[in-house]
């Protein structure tokens, strides 16, 4: 049984999605601790409502090592064994990567390398693409960039707005996050270079 860590920044959906998941006994972990660098994140307020160790590290106008220090530091005394980032609006520095590698997933909301960074629901709608989708992939120091795990698709309709694409990327998202955390969390994931293969397809 694998030892998870929640980072999140805010509305907290994907954190929601993946505790479900593991509440429902479909995933091999347990839920260790929930760290928000927002103190009023609506994701850290559910956490503390669902029973688990919610923490607040505030990150404003700090040093990125400093504050990532800080943090790892709370997975040690865990022993955290992955870490999930959920609307985390932070790079994370080559310490805090180097502490954890292959230990540390993100979500995103695209087909990456498509549209990484702020916004990728409007930059899909402003390039005009047709499918776009989210993709959960490994964490390393460079932004929306490690080995992809999972990704789903989703249509571009005619008259979708941001919000309304965005809304239909979120449900795929609370599907591909808990399902690439439990290959994770089962060890059937393999990397190569930058392919990360399902073990046992
Ligand atoms: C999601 O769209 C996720 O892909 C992106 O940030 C958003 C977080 O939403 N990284 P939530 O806080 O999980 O609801």
């Amino acid at each position: 049984m694998k030892s998870v860590a929640i980072l999140l920044s805010g509305r907290g959906s994907n954190f929601l999605a993946l505790s479900d998941a593991i509440e429902r006994g479909e995933i091999p972990a347990r839920i260790a601790l929930v760290i928000s660098n927002i103190e009023s994140a609506p994701g850290l307020q559910h956490a503390k409502d669902r029973g688990y160790k919610g923490l607040f590290i505030p990150s404003k106008g700090r040093d990125r090592e400093e504050f990532d220090r800080e943090v790892v530091a709370e997975l040690q005394k865990e022993r955290v064994d992955v870490i999930c980032l959920a609307g985390f609006m932070r790079l994370l520095s080559s310490y805090f990567v180097s502490q954890y590698p292959t230990c540390i997933i993100n979500i995103h909301p695209s087909l990456l390398p498509a549209f990484p960074g702020l916004e990728s629901q409007k930059q899909a709608l402003e390039w005009g693409v047709k499918t776009t989708g989210c993709t959960v992939h490994f964490v390393d120091e460079e932004l929306d960039h490690g080995p992809i795990i999972v990704q789903r698709s989703v249509p571009v309709l005619d008259d979708d707005d941001a919000e309304a694409l965005s809304h239909r990327i979120l449900e795929q998202e609370h599907k591909a996050y808990p399902e690439a955390l439990k290959l994770i969390c089962e060890d059937r994931i393999k990397i190569e270079g930058r392919r990360a293969w399902i073990v046992g397809g």
